[in-house]
């Protein structure tokens, strides 16, 4: 009965494992096909009801980011724990623990395991205990400059932080607004960096990914364009400005503007495609009988107003930017600046050891500072606006 999924959770500390086989149907489990995000699910349910609790207070003080909760899930009778660190308090909850969240292409560095939550509005992925301790490192600076510019920013939008324990081994997770539409999909996205770093994707071979990660040299080569009016354009850039000038104080570099189009065309034309398919499959399993009415219940699912093709919410689609008048095709862009947490100390470290390695202790290594990096990842970015 108990398939590999399946997960009894009970606090561990408190209230011990009552029977040696739990009753799997009676409660609302978490589940997911991945034991660690049942734990996830479940942790987050478990920290938001706690911290429901909590009166949250008006200004944040440097103990507030060091506080965290632990629980413990025992799980097929195996020891798991969930540290989480409340970053910011949010309603996430729901979208993180409604349903499990669902596998994703990594949008930023490769390496860490890539999921968003199933009604896609956040992101979650595996970070490395380097990020963790940067994080921890440029949390308080970070919530101040995210208060100071009303949250008008294009850094990513840190909503949780979690320490997975499961069977021994530490997974550590944070979650983020996403970059792209929870609606409106995209057919092509870059990772873009500065000139001339000769960064182009190596998946093109790659024909099983759907969507591959392009990089500076596919979008210059591509003869790519966004395609945004003045006005956009010199928001965009001012709130650039000022999150890579933040970013170089903090001494973090290597960031990346992540960039998605969206083809309203092209998306309208997939979802008639899609709901013909689906009206095909519908009339072999009934048999080719009478065909189910248009407005089938699962519209009503979503409760948000039903918005016009290419059309968004902007404080739900924070990112998203229409295209202008003269643009060829009518398209959505969603841009923002992800993998903020490479600080440039660890970096040298790194990049001294590799040098030593090659070349001798004393070899000279060519690094570009925070502030060089800032300036021309900004000036990369202003050339592929124009
Ligand atoms: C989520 O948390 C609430 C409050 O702690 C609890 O009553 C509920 O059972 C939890 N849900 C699940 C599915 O564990
Ligand atoms: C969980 O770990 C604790 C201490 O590490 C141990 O005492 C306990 O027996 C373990 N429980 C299970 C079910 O393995
Ligand atoms: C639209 O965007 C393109 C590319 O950035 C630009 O060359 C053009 O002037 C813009 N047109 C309008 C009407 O804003």
């Amino acid at each position: 009965m108990a398939s590999a999924s399946s997960i009894a959770a009970s606090i561990a500390s408190k209230t011990k494992t009552k029977k040696k086989h739990f009753v799997a149907q009676k409660v609302k489990l978490f589940r997911a096909s991945d034991p660690l995000l049942s734990v996830l699910m479940w942790g987050v349910n478990h920290s938001i009801n706690e911290l429901s609790h909590v009166q949250i207070p008006i200004m944040l003080m440097p103990d507030d980011f060091k506080a965290y909760s632990k629980i413990k899930v025992i799980v097929h009778h195996k020891n798991k724990s969930f540290m989480n660190s409340p970053l910011c308090f949010s309603d996430f909850c729901n979208s993180l623990t409604r349903s499990a969240p669902l596998n994703s292409e990594a949008q930023g560095r490769s390496g860490a395991r890539f999921h968003t939550s199933y009604d896609k509005r956040y992101v979650i992925k595996t970070i490395s205990s380097e990020d963790v301790a940067e994080m921890h490192n440029i949390l308080k600076k970070y919530h101040q400059f995210i208060v100071e510019c009303h949250g008008n920013t294009l850094l990513p939008q840190f909503l949780g932080m979690y320490r997975l324990t499961v069977d021994g081994d530490e997974t550590y997770m944070i979650v983020t607004r996403n970059v792209f539409s929870h609606r409106l999909s995209v057919y092509k996205k870059y990772d873009l960096k500065v000139r001339g770093k000769e960064r182009r994707t190596h998946e093109k071979k790659n024909t099983a990914k759907e969507l591959p990660t392009y990089k500076d040299n596919d979008f210059i080569n591509d003869g790519q364009k966004i395609y945004i009016n003045e006005e956009n354009k010199k928001m965009f850039l001012e709130k650039l400005r000022k999150d890579v000038e933040f970013l170089a104080q903090l001494k973090l570099m290597d960031y990346s503007l992540l960039v998605g189009i969206h083809d309203v065309e092209r998306a309208e034309q997939e979802e008639v495609e899609s709901e013909e398919n689906e009206a095909e499959e519908e009339g072999e399993s009934d048999g080719g009988g009478i065909g189910t009415p248009p407005d089938s219940p699962s519209n009503t699912l979503d409760s948000t107003k039903p918005l016009s093709p290419g059309e968004f919410d902007p404080t739900i689609d924070v990112y998203a930017i229409k295209s202008n008048e003269s643009a060829p095709r009518k398209e959505v862009y969603f841009m923002a600046i992800i993998d903020i947490l490479q600080h440039y100390d660890a970096k040298k470290k790194a990049a001294h050891a590799a040098k030593t390695v090659k070349h001798g202790a004393g070899a000279e290594i060519s690094t570009v500072n925070p502030e060089q990096y800032s300036k021309r990842f900004y000036d990369f970015i202003t050339t592929i606006l124009s």
